[in-house]
């Protein structure tokens, strides 16, 4: 199994959320987070102080996935995601040695 995780655009969400919705998954984990990429933020003064604007609102999604259809998620994050331009987000994906579904006690690909 794969765990993929998105941290995208809040606004797009609702978009990204009808694609995933579309492609078939079955379950996600979303949550509201901060954060910067490659860019940092930008620089203001203040009282004539420097200071860092460096954290910016996204949202983090996250998806159990069979190995087989990884891929096809993450085409499908990065396609709903994708404005062009720069704090689109990013996409990776982790290899899970284990899952379970608790009501059941079912695992792996079966508890997806
Ligand atoms: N190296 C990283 N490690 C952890 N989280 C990251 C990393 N890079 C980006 N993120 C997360 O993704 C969000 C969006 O990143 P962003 O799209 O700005 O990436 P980028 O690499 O700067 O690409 P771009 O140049 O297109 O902006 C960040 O706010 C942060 O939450
Ligand atoms: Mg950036």
């Amino acid at each position: 199994m794969k765990l993929v995780t998105a941290i995208v655009r809040p606004e797009k969400f609702p978009q990204i959320k009808t694609a995933l919705e579309e492609y078939g998954i079955q379950g996600m984990t979303v949550q509201n987070v901060h954060g910067y990429g490659q860019q940092r933020g930008h620089t203001e003064v203040y009282r004539g102080a420097e200071y860092t604007v460096d954290l910016l609102e996204k949202t983090r999604i996250e998806i159990l996935i069979e190995d087989a259809e990884a891929q096809s998620v993450v085409g499908v994050l990065v396609s709903s995601a994708n404005t062009g331009r720069a704090g689109d987000g990013k996409v990776w994906v982790v290899d899970v040695t284990e899952v379970v579904r608790v009501r059941t006690g079912e695992r792996d690909d079966t508890a997806i």
